[in-house]
């Protein structure tokens, strides 16, 4: 299991706990970002308001400029501002607002008599403009406070006087506070919007990441109200196939595959309770029965050995117990190495001849040629032994055991099979179950343990084990094994039974 990082000890010291909630963080990270882009949006609406008005101011002067050109004239006084008629009159009084006219020299020769507009009327700006004006062939711009309607954006130029060679120069001045008065109603304005924007989006990001996360909020009640009594509780999930319903799903899975574990433990404490128990009451009863019952030493030997028989018999099951949980809580080590299966076959059969041909029953073991495979040796050999010790006990006198291996590259294949009474197909399934014994009448003794530790064994090998059965006829027992590379030479398949 990996462990969550440590947090930082600055970082818990610095930061409330609330402020350390993933509500608070998705929300002010939302929130953050949200009021990053207005602020640009509101920086750059103020560029473009400011830039598009200063087009238009500037455009409206040159126009002012060119009209107020429109009514000057020279004589040899001087520049004169002539009008034909009323409404000349009062452009010409417009016009003539903000304004100045004057030698190159800086001579002032005709000007407002307003004093605030003196700025434009002075000599040396005025001579300063005039040297700009030349060298740049442009028209100069500039800022004067002018009067209670200001500021001003001033434009300048040179006149020419061609009769009498002479240049003039010429400004004309207009109030640009409307024009700062809608930046300034934009900045207001927006600023208002920013405000109510981030009250209204603290609100629904809090309310939406509250309502995202509430779903977590359950998966940490269920959490917590879990316990060994109610395992493989379910968390109902939102069908709208999002992140959280995938976490509620892996936790539900989770949960259901503890429920498993646990079930299965409990299972085997209650087989186990319930295998110990009967051997434990047959010494009890025998023992009791001696102790009042027997008159002499035969009776009491007799009873003593009918013991012993049953603490054998629970001995083995305790032994057999340890080994199968060891193996199935993957406490026996799988330490492989390349083995051929032929060869130790041939010898484990070769261990079971006496007993067979006690039993009478034919065993023989027939592989076409080594099989190499990367198995733990002892294990194996426990999978073999209890295969052929099933084979052996389940097979009555006059019959045969055939065992071989074969592969075809891939996969090796172990076959034990024998001619005895068989499994039912409905006792089938249930055979690797530990404790499983088909029901027979005269029942061979055993455990019910060994097919389950052949089952985890092979599973530890990351093999499989089939069986297929005909009452009265025999079963075929085959574990398959990933195989190991087989020796170029000589080929190495053996596909079907033999025939002897
Ligand atoms: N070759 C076989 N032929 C017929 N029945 C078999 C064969 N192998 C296993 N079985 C059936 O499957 C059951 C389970 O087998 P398993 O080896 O797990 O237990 P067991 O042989 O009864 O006891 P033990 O724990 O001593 O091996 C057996 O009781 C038997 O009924
Ligand atoms: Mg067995």
């Amino acid at each position: 299991m990996t462990e969550p990082a440590p947090e930082n000890p600055l970082r818990r010291l610095l930061l409330p706990p609330f402020v350390r909630t993933l509500r608070f963080r998705l929300a002010s990270t939302f929130l953050g970002l949200l009021l990053i882009i207005l602020l640009v949006v509101g920086l750059g609406g103020t560029a473009i308001i400011r830039s598009v008005l200063e087009t238009r101011s500037e455009f409206t002067l040159r126009e002012e400029l060119a009209a107020l050109k429109g009514y000057l004239h020279f004589d040899k006084d001087g520049p004169i501002l002539s009008a034909e008629d009323d409404d000349d009159r009062v452009e010409i009084k417009r016009l003539t607002h903000a304004y100045v006219i004057a030698e190159a020299s800086g001579r002032v020769r005709r000007s407002p008599e307003d004093k605030a507009f003196d700025a434009l009327a002075d000599s040396n700006q005025i001579r300063a403009d005039v040297e700009q004006i030349r060298l740049t062939k442009e028209n100069t711009f500039r800022l004067i406070q002018g009067d209670e309607d200001g500021p001003y954006q001033v434009i300048a130029t040179l006149e020419p006087d061609a009769e009498r060679r002479r240049e003039y120069y010429v400004a004309v001045g207009r109030s640009v506070a409307p024009d700062l008065d809608v930046l300034k109603k934009f900045r207001r304005d927006y600023l208002v919007f920013l405000a109510i924007a981030t009250i209204l989006s603290s609100l629904a990001t809090w309310y939406s990441a509250g309502r995202a996360l509430r779903t977590l909020h359950f998966v940490e009640q269920a959490a917590k109200g879990i316990t060994g009594t109610n395992l493989g509780l379910s968390i109902p999930q939102r069908g709208a196939n999002d992140e959280l319903d995938r976490l509620i799903g892996s936790f539900n899975e989770m949960s259901r595959r503890l429920k498993a574990s646990f079930d299965q433990i409990r299972q085997f404490s209650t087989d186990v309770s319930h295998e110990l128990r009967t051997p434990l009451t047959a010494i009890q009863g025998q023992l009791e029965v001696a102790l009042f019952t027997a008159r002499n030493m035969d009776q009491l030997r007799e009873a003593i050995e009918n013991a012993l028989q049953d603490v054998e018999r629970l001995s083995n099951l305790v032994r057999a117990l340890l080994l199968l949980s060891q193996s199935e809580s993957g406490q026996l080590p799988v330490i492989k190495t390349r083995l051929d299966m032929s060869e130790l076959l041939a010898d484990l059969v070769e261990q079971f001849q006496i007993p067979a041909d006690a039993g009478q029953i034919s065993l023989t073991q027939h592989s076409a040629g080594p099989v190499y495979c990367g198995v733990d040796r002892t294990q194996i050999e426990r999978v073999i032994n209890n295969l052929l010790s099933n084979a052996l006990k389940y097979t009555p006198a006059g019959g045969w055991i055939r065992t071989w291996m074969e592969t075809d590259g891939n996969t090796a294949r172990l076959v034990v099979q024998d001619s005895g009474h068989g499994i039912p197909a409905s006792h089938l399934p249930y055979i690797f179950d530990r404790f499983y014994r088909v029901p027979d009448p005269n029942p061979e003794k055993g455990l019910g343990l060994g097919l389950s530790f052949v089952s985890s064994i092979v599973r530890a090998h990351e093999g499989h084990i089939e069986v297929e059965s005909t009452p009265g006829a025999g079963s075929k027992f085959t574990v398959s094994f990933p195989a190991e590379p087989q020796p170029a030479a000589p080929p190495l398949v053996g596909s079907s039974a033999p025939s002897s």
